[in-house]
């Protein structure tokens, strides 16, 4: 049997004659979390509907629970379960029946009971009975979460589930995601979010214009940028320029007003370097080491808003 609960190989998808996924290539193990992480309009949600079935790809092999999305449809929906980017509850059931229709769609025994079960879990209790309609935001997304679980699916789609969650939901939905996965499930994730990532994800994608731009775990990404460094912001675009020339190691972002200097954070080296800045009467308005963390993989790999950085 093989250990990949998705292979994808080589696929493209293009709407008329923009090329949304521009052949792309990952491997899912089974029972690990993997992060498709990408800005709006990077191709996450198209790579979900080709995974999961909803879209077919113009070329390209995707392979989901050992079949071919293509010729095994039936196959992969039956070990699936998908959470879209955009709720499916009823809002005209409660949450109560919105599970119970899924339970019945998936021809789920002891329905009622599994149904219980996951309104505990999902801390939906007090609510079941209450029309879908009004929800909040995040119980919204609880139920929506809870009713890709019936049916225990092996395999679990979640595009963006945390996106318009508080900080509190949020963790909630790290956490379940995380007893997933302790339970074997393979969780395929995408998001916005580099903290959500770093924090679930044990093999992340970078996705960006329809183009894996770097893959990974999050360790292996952060090696591949700079490391630590001191960033100084300044008051003037003339400010910046003065200090960017009595710092050539530095790099410089226009936009920001921030200079970026290569450091190893040690007091030492922060003195030598704030002497320098008096040397030349040069005042940081903001003064901060920064070690390394995925936003700064991202900006660094898909070349957004970093731009400016090249140039002295
Ligand atoms: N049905 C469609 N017809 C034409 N273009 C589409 C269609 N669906 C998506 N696109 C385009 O494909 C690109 C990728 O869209 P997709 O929804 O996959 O992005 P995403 O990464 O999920 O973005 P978001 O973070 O905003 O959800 C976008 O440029 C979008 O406009
Ligand atoms: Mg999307």
């Amino acid at each position: 049997m093989n250990s990949s609960a998705i292979a994808v190989s080589g696929l493209r998808k293009a709407y008329g004659d923009k090329a949304v996924l521009d052949g792309i290539d990952f491997e899912v193990a089974a029972g690990s979390v993997f992060s498709l992480l990408g800005p709006n309009g990077a191709g996450k949600t198209t790579t979900v509907n080709v995974l999961t079935t909803l879209l077919r790809a113009d070329a390209g092999t995707v392979r989901v629970a050992g079949y071919d999305v293509a010729t095994g449809t039936r196959q992969v929906r039956a070990a699936i379960g998908v959470t879209g980017q955009f709720a499916a509850v009823d809002e005209l059931l409660s949450g109560r029946e919105n599970l119970r229709l899924m339970a019945d769609l998936k021809r789920v025994r002891s329905g009622a009971q599994v149904v219980d079960r996951l309104l505990e879990r999902f801390d939906l209790v007090a609510a079941a009975d209450a029309l879908a309609a009004t929800y909040s935001g995040g119980m919204r997304r609880k139920l929506d979460l809870a009713m890709t679980l019936v049916g225990s699916p092996r395999i679990i789609f979640l595009d963006e589930p945390t996106t318009g969650l508080d900080p509190r939901s949020r963790r909630t939905m790290w956490g379940i995601v995380r007893e997933l996965v302790a339970e074997g499930t393979t969780v395929f994730l995408t998001t916005q979010y580099l903290e959500e990532a770093d924090h679930l994800a044990d093999r992340i994608a970078v996705l960006d214009q329809g183009r894996l731009v770097a893959q990974g775990t999050a360790d292996e990404l952060k090696r591949q940028i700079p490391g630590t460094h001191v960033r100084l912001r300044f008051a003037t675009l003339h400010e910046l320029d003065a200090a960017a020339r009595a710092l050539p190691e530095a790099t410089r972002d226009a936009q920001e007003l921030l200079l970026r200097v290569p450091s190893d954070g040690e007091s030492k080296s922060l003195r030598a370097l704030l002497e320098r800045l008096d040397a030349h009467a040069l005042n940081a308005q903001d003064f901060s080491v920064h070690t390394p963390d995925l936003d700064d993989v991202f900006l660094a790999l898909t070349g957004h808003a970093s731009t400016e950085e090249t140039h002295q």
